[in-house]
C-alpha cells in the first residue's frame, strides 16, 4: 500500500470539479475524494468520468444500515471501480463483514474498505450525554478500529493525532486515513484538531485527506505539491 495525498473535492457540480481537476493536467494525477454532496448531485456518472480521467478515487459515502442493505449497496459500488470506500464502524462487525462480502468482486478483487470510528465533530460530552457512551474517545476509537480489523477491513478514518493509537492497537499495516490537515502558516477553518502534512507523516498516517488548503488556495497545484513535499518526500 502506497502512502498518498487525497484531495477532498467538496464541490457541488461536475463543472466545478472538472475545472478544478484541469489545474493538475501537467502533473501527477491526484487521488481524489468524492463525498456525499458531489455524489448525490451528480450520481455515479461523476465517479466514472473522474476515473476515466485517470484519478484514483475514495468514495466517501459512510454507509451505515442493516447488514443486508449494506451488502447490496456495496455490490453496486464495487462495480463503479473506485479504489477506496467506507462505512461507519458503529454499524457493528456483522455490518462491516457484510460490506466486505458485497464489495468483493467475483475475481476476489475489491476496493480498500475503511471504517469511520467517531466523527471528529463528535466530542466526548456528546458521546456520553446523547449516545450514552461512557468510554473515553481514545478507548472508543481503539475498540472501533479493532472491530474493523476483526471484520476484515483495511483501516480507519481518524485524526492524525489518533493514527499512532490506531497503529498501536491494530498493527502498522492497518491503514489510517486522516483529514484535518492544515499548513503551519494557515488558518484552521472549522477543523479543531489539525495537523500539518509533516506531523501526519510522523504520526504514521498513510493517507492524508486535504480539502480547503488545496481547493481554496490561490494556486491549488502549488498547494498540492506542497502537501506532497511535506508528506511523501
Ligand atoms: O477542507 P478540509 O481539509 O477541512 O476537508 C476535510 C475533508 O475531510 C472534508 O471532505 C470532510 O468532510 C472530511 N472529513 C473530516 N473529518 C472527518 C471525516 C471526514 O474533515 N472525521
Amino acid at each position: 500500500m502506497n502512502k498518498d495525498v487525497i484531495i477532498a473535492c467538496d464541490f457541488s457540480s461536475a463543472a466545478e470539479v472538472f475545472d478544478f481537476l484541469d489545474l493538475f493536467s501537467n502533473m501527477r494525477k491526484p487521488f481524489v475524494k468524492i463525498g456525499m454532496e458531489l455524489f448525490y448531485s451528480e450520481g455515479p456518472s461523476i465517479v466514472r468520468e473522474i476515473k476515466r480521467r485517470g484519478h484514483s478515487i475514495f468514495l466517501d459515502l459512510k454507509l451505515h444500515d442493516i447488514p443486508n442493505t449494506v451488502r447490496k449497496a456495496m455490490r453496486v459500488l464495487s462495480s463503479l471501480d473506485v479504489d477506496m470506500c467506507n462505512v461507519h464502524a458503529a454499524g457493528t462487525k456483522e455490518m462491516m463483514k457484510a460490506a466486505i462480502e458485497g464489495l468483493t468482486r467475483p475475481d476476489g478483487s475489491r476496493p480498500l474498505l475503511i471504517a469511520v470510528t467517531q466523527l471528529t465533530s463528535t466530542g466526548e460530552d456528546r458521546m456520553r450525554e446523547e449516545l450514552l457512551i461512557n468510554a473515553s474517545m481514545e478507548e472508543t476509537i481503539a475498540r472501533y478500529a479493532l472491530n474493523a480489523r476483526e471484520a476484515g477491513l483495511d483501516g480507519v478514518v481518524c485524526s492524525p493525532r489518533e493514527a499512532s493509537l490506531v497503529k498501536n492497537s491494530c498493527g502498522c499495516d492497518f491503514i489510517t486515513v486522516t483529514p484535518g490537515i492544515r499548513f503551519a502558516d494557515a488558518a484552521s477553518d472549522d477543523q479543531v484538531r489539525v495537523s500539518t502534512p509533516a506531523m501526519a507523516r510522523e504520526n504514521g498516517s498513510d493517507f492524508i485527506v486535504v480539502g480547503r488548503p488545496v481547493t481554496a488556495a490561490a494556486d491549488p497545484a502549488a498547494s498540492y505539491q506542497r502537501c506532497i513535499n511535506e508528506f511523501l518526500i
